[in-house]
């Protein structure tokens, strides 16, 4: 049997719109089981809809006190009746129907429904709320919050940018690849055997060409594809704001931003936003050993000079002292070292590929530092004075190569500014990083990449660098980028720069990057054909969107902000995709598969 689904038994009322005011009044409420309760002579079914809950009273020797029984936790209903006070003794002043109940004339039973894997309240493995994703918006109303929020932001955005005459563009997904450094997710072609589509990792290429072709501001609110190692802050799949502009330079698309920031802040949390900072990448690394850093952290890395690293002639902050190497350290106020934690942080810096990390405490009494023996007390006092120390409180560092130097000590300010309660997390720090290097030497690979991505605009400073016929490696290093990031709170929000709009650099920038003329024609042709039909200079950025509500959400993780998100291994739980294909498919698009031995 099947329940028909008239135009009678339509809501007439959401749960949110139903309160004594309505009393006497007959009303039809739609939506789920959420609990039965059996009082004696009355069964209280708890009538649930997106906007709240409602308390239907059955009496239980009536055709609805006995249909009631057959209902399980769910189920779905259409309720028909009339809107009476509860008695005083009943009511729930927390809830806004919580002094009325529903007397039925009339129920009809939707949709049966299965016992469901877990329910409210419970405790529930991340994997299993994943596969059933559909029901766990059921329960946590927090994650249909965040989606709410998210509709509204990119509300406001499209607001915001047409007012400011935007056009918004909807660009192909099934594409070629753009590079932004990671892998591309492929599309086969059937019509075309052994070629393939890439999927965007961001409309670069698209949103420049659109810019060429004479429109001066463009957006979009666009789906990016990246097969790279996930994060709490990576999906393979994601949205960005991006845009772009002609005719400008850094100072339009850095105001404009923060304009939608200060819109987007003030309408969400009503926080007003003032301070947008500048600092350099390098910098960023000198005082925070990344170029995401989090302001709201008071710790700071300080470096110690050669003069003292000679001075204290102490083997491990001796190896500073080798080419691109250094000795950092940073200073914890107030902390005091039991030997547990002193071994814990051990544990965790060994488990991040360091040897280990020096430190020199000073408590009211003394000193401590396993390097005390080995050097003069003014000497342990210059240097913990040369790392920040002031007062009681501990000093850590690390010496050793600059990047292995900065990834430790940028993550240990973290676990310590945090541990400590060192930020304060009810405040939203901005900071725009600039200066980035333009290229940077994969230590794997051996190759030259682009820190931004390829068709970004060289410094004015540097270009004669780039004019060299063969440009050395060390030129190569010191070029840097017209690009930006804005980071918030340790995330990069968003990430831009001004672009290349000569052929003759684009092709230059390419053949640094390793590309051969026939690579370069193949992979980019087209684009670098473009440009030279009269390219305007022009710049953009895009934003995350996901690590934007994560933001406004206080979530840290990327799942919380999307409606079906994947797991770190790039699966989707709930249709088990990607998932094999049948042979037959395969012959259609001309692929065979190897299976990994
Ligand atoms: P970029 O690669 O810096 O720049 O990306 C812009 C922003 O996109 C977000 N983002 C991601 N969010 C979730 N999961 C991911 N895997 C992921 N990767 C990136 C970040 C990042 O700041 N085309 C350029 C922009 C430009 O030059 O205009 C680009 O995509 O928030």
């Amino acid at each position: 049997m099947f329940s028909e689904w008239k135009p009678s038994i339509k809501r007439t009322h959401l749960s949110k719109d139903i309160s004594l005011q309505l009393k006497n009044q007959t009303v039809v409420l739609n939506g789920w089981v959420k609990a039965i309760r059996d009082h004696g002579n009355l069964v209280f079914i708890d009538l649930w809809d997106e906007s709240g809950i409602t308390q239907i009273n059955c009496d239980k020797n009536s055709k609805f006190g006995k249909l009631s029984q057959s209902l399980s936790y769910d189920c779905v209903l259409s309720v028909k009746g009339t809107i009476k006070a509860r008695p005083k003794n009943m009511q729930n002043k927390k809830i806004n129907t919580g002094e009325i109940e529903i007397i039925p004339e009339d129920i009809t039973l939707l949709s049966k429904a299965k016992t469901a894997p877990f329910r409210s309240g419970d405790t529930v493995n991340e994997n299993l709320a994943l596969q059933y994703r559909y029901l766990d918006f059921r329960r946590r109303t927090d994650l249909k919050q965040n989606l709410k929020i998210r509709h509204k932001v990119l509300q406001i955005i499209r607001e915001e940018l047409s007012k400011e005459n935007f056009c918004e563009i909807e660009t192909p997904i099934l594409y070629k690849s753009t590079p932004e450094g990671a892998r591309d997710y492929l599309v086969p072609s059937r019509k075309q055997k052994g070629s393939f589509y890439a999927l965007p990792q961001s409309p670069q290429t698209l949103k420049q060409l659109l810019i060429l072709s004479g429109f001066e501001k463009y957006f979009q609110i666009a789906k990016c594809f990246r097969d790279e190692d996930l994060r709490s802050n990576r999906q393979p799949e994601f949205t960005q704001l991006d845009l772009e502009m002609s005719f400008i330079d850094e100072k339009e698309v850095i105001n404009l931003t923060e304009k939608l920031i200060k819109k987007i802040w003030k309408e969400i949390k009503n926080e007003d936003i003032s301070e947008f900072p500048h600092l350099s990448y390098q910098s960023a690394l000198d005082r925070f050993g990344t170029d995401k850093p989090d302001l709201r952290n008071p710790l700071e890395l300080k470096t110690l000079d050669s003069e003292i690293i000679k001075t204290a002639n102490i083997k491990v902050l001796l190896s500073a002292l080798n080419k691109n190497s250094c000795a950092k350290g940073f200073f914890v106020p107030h902390l005091s070292l039991s030997r547990k934690r002193s071994d814990d942080i051990q544990k965790t810096v060994k488990s991040m590929g360091s040897q280990g990390i020096l430190w020199i405490e000073k408590t009211q009494t003394e000193w401590k530092s396993p390097i005390k023996k080995h050097i003069s007390e003014s000497l342990l006092q210059k240097l913990y004075e040369m790392l920040g120390g002031k007062g009681e409180g501990v000093c850590f560092i690390s010496s050793g190569d600059d990047t292995l130097v900065n990834t430790l000590l940028s993550q240990l300010i973290f676990i310590f500014g945090k541990e400590e309660n060192l930020i304060d997390t009810s405040k939203t720090k901005f900071v725009w990083i600039t200066d980035f290097p333009y290229f940077h030497l994969d230590s794997e690979t051996k190759k030259w990449t682009a820190c931004h991505h390829p068709f970004t605009l060289p410094k004015k400073e540097d270009m004669s660098m780039l004019n060299e016929r063969e440009v050395s490696p060390e030129n190569l290093s010191k070029i840097r980028a017209r690009a930006y990031d804005l980071v918030c709170n340790g995330h990069e929000l968003a990430g831009g720069s001004l672009r290349v709009f000569e052929e003759v650099l684009q092709k230059k920038i390419f053949s640094i990057l390793g590309l051969n003329s026939q690579e370069i024609e193949d992979q980019f042709g087209f684009f670098i054909e473009a440009l030279s039909y009269g390219a305007p200079p022009h710049g953009g950025i895009a934003w995350g969107i996901e690590r934007l509500i994560m933001l406004l959400t206080n979530t840290n993780h990327i799942r919380d902000v999307m409606a079906f998100p994947k797991t770190s291994s790039a699966v989707c739980l709930m249709s088990q995709a990607p998932s094999p294909i049948n042979t037959e498919n395969l012959l259609d698009l001309g692929l065979s598969i190897i299976k990994n031995k």
